[in-house]
């Protein structure tokens, strides 16, 4: 299965330098937290990263997330390795990778990325390394980070250029995100979030819900706050997890599977990246340098 793996990859490249320039291309980094758990991280990564894959976007999701509902479960997806394989020299990045439904890419979650901030330096210019093989075969990365301000939530959303803030109408979900921004903000200088209000009751309770938190966060913090969407609450999304396929492919005329569709448009519409910080080497980079 490995090798039918790596054969396609090698395939894909063959197609992908036919078609586009080698020299790598600006990725779009985009960091998936929360504060409080079981708001919808997993749910949002997935279905938002299966439309931008139908799109026509190169997607790769990284499990972030060591916490139970983990990416490869709400899959269906039987998953062998994961980065720590790749840490440990024992598989290449590529062979970690799995395909998941609408040519979504996949990391799957490991232990050892609780450790990665500790890297050795061969270890960290291995991982760096790794990654540069995926130079100019993606264009976007999403990363499903875990609940809370754990190191490591905070070393991906300090290393991705977009963090999507995901809130739910409750006060431990609203506290928490606010904590998230606090700390990003306040410790870490980062000045700009897009926030997903999900399980709303109507679009303008999803609306209703950003501008509390917007007005919140831009009174007592130095920070702008951006309205991504917002999902409903939708009995769709409840059976697609029961039946571990997404939304997006399970019910995809459904409410929430529309709204995805519709925050991926608008995430196309985010600016490219540029300088230095669009280049997946700099988010590696500064995801094992952050001082974590
Ligand atoms: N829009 C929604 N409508 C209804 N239920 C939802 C919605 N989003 C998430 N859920 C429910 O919340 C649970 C937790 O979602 P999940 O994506 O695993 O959250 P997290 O990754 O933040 O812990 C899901 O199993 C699902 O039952
Ligand atoms: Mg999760």
């Amino acid at each position: 299965m490995l090798n039918d793996q790596a054969a396609g990859l090698r395939a894909m490249h063959a197609n992908k330098t036919q078609s586009r320039d080698s020299t790598p291309q600006p990725v779009r980094v985009i960091a998936v937290a929360s504060g409080k758990g079981g708001v919808g991280k997993t749910n949002v990564s997935v279905n938002l990263g299966i439309s931008l894959a139908q799109q026509g976007n190169r997607v790769l999701l990284m499990d972030a997330d060591m916490g139970l509902a983990n990416v490869d479960i709400m899959l269906g997806l039987q998953t062998k390795y994961n980065l720590s394989h790749v840490l440990d020299g024992e598989k290449t990045l590529q062979e970690v990778i799995v395909e998941g439904p609408g040519g979504l890419k996949i990391i799957p979650a490991a232990s050892g990325v609780r450790r990665m901030a500790q890297l050795s330096a061969m270890e960290n210019a291995g991982i760096i390394n790794a990654f540069s093989e995926l130079n100019g075969e993606l264009d976007i990365l999403i990363v499903d980070t875990a609940a809370g301000i754990a190191d490591s939530v905070i070393s991906f959303c300090r290393a991705a250029q977009e963090v999507v803030v995901v809130v739910t109408d409750e006060p431990a979900s609203i506290t928490d995100a606010y904590a998230l921004v606090k700390v990003l903000s306040r410790d870490y200088q980062l000045s700009k979030f897009r926030l997903l209000a999900n399980m709303s009751r109507t679009p303008a309770h999803g609306q209703q819900l950003y501008e509390k938190f917007a007005r919140v966060c831009e009174q007592f913090l130095d920070v702008s706050i951006d309205y991504l969407g917002t999902v409903p609450f939708d009995h769709d999304l409840r059976e697609a997890v029961q039946k571990q396929i997404p939304v997006t492919v399970y019910r995809p005329n459904s409410l929430a599977a529309k709204s995805f569709k519709g925050m991926a448009k608008k995430i196309e519409t985010w600016p490219i990246p540029r300088g230095v910080t669009g280049y997946l080497q700099f988010f590696v980079e500064n995801l094992f340098q952050s001082g974590h």
